[in-house]
């Protein structure tokens, strides 16, 4: 009997060790991970007085920086998931005093901080396709919005979140934007190579790097933009106006970033978008 006591102890003993070298794994891997400096490339922007205040000011909320980063980029919380994480998407107004327009750059297409680390959930996937134009005037956009607020709080990845980062469950943005890269949306040429701008820079982030859907949490799908086929140009534009298709069906994630983010987009923008995507629907068949 003591000798099956004695036994017991030291199984448990070992398997306690275990999981205290486990544990202690994954809080060196993930955190060499999380506090990683990446090296980013030079950014190639235009002259900040040739940058168009105006289009950075529509690209903000068109583009759904607003969406996160809240109303006039003053930051918020994100997302908050006990255990798993909690993330801010920074005050920008904040953090446009500290950073160099190369590292705003950065951040928007390379999706790496002015720290140097890797971002999360930032979609620079979406963005590496931006033009150097329009993420000039995304730059100046941001230094021209009156600094308010106060800095956002660092990210904090729990136990389950530091899980995900070391077995690749959580990815970093310039791991995801290479994802992308090796994966494009196809191209019909210059007749309709602005709508495809906006499908590659907005919807990619959602419905994936082809458009060909994704699922961007889990649970939700975001579906094949070929949907679009059976949208003519008033119900399309209701649905990036409101967030309503055409049968009344009551949409999730669609209905929210329309109503902040798609709303803003004008006609000419709606037009050409429609146009490329109902290309697509009909190359498709
Ligand atoms: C889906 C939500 C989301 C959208 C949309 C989004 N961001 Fe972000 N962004 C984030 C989050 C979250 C972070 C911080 C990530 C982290 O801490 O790992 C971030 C980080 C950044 C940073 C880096 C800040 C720093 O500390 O260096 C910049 C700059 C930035 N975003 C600009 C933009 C701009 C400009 C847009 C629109 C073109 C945009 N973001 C759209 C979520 C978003
Ligand atoms: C934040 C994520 C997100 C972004 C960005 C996004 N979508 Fe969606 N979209 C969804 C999801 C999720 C659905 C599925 C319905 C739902 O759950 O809202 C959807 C559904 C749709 C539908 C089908 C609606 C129906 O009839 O069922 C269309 C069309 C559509 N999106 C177009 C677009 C276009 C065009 C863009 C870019 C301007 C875009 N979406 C950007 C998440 C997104």
């Amino acid at each position: 009997m003591v000798k099956v006591l004695r036994w017991t102890g030291y199984v448990l003993g070992v398997l306690l060790l275990l999981v205290l070298l486990a544990a202690a794994y994954i809080w060196f891997a993930s955190s060499r991970m999380l506090n990683a400096k990446v090296e980013a490339k030079p950014e190639q922007l235009i002259p900040m007085e040739q940058a168009s205040l105006e289009q950075g000011q529509h690209l903000l909320l068109t583009h759904a920086c607003v969406e996160c980063h809240g109303d006039n980029v003053q930051g918020r919380k994100f997302l908050e998931i006990p255990n798993v994480v909690t993330l801010y998407a920074p005050n920008l107004t904040w953090v446009a005093k500290r950073a160099s327009d190369q590292q705003l750059a950065q951040a928007i297409r390379q999706g790496i901080g002015h720290k140097g680390e890797p971002l999360l959930v930032m979609p620079s996937e979406s963005y590496q396709d931006l033009t150097d134009a329009e993420v000039s005037a995304l730059i100046k956009a941001i230094r021209a919005t009156p600094a308010s607020g106060s800095a956002t709080p660092a990210r904090t990845v729990g136990p389950l979140g530091r899980i995900g980062v070391v077995n690749g469950a959580v990815k970093f943005a310039p791991e995801v934007i290479e994802e992308y890269a090796a994966a494009q949306a196809v191209d019909f040429g210059p007749k309709f190579a602005e709508g495809r701008h906006i499908a590659v820079t907005v919807c990619s982030g959602c419905h994936g790097p082809t458009l060909s859907g994704k699922e961007p949490e889990p649970g939700t799908v975001a579906p094949d933009l070929s949907v679009t086929g059976s949208y003519d140009l008033p119900t399309f534009t209701r649905l990036m106006r409101t967030g309503l298709p055409p049968d009344g069906r009551q949409l999730k994630m669609m209905t929210g970033v329309s109503q902040k983010a798609f709303r803003h987009f004008d006609d000419a923008e709606i037009a050409a978008l429609h146009a490329y995507l109902v290309e697509r629907a009909q190359k498709a068949r």
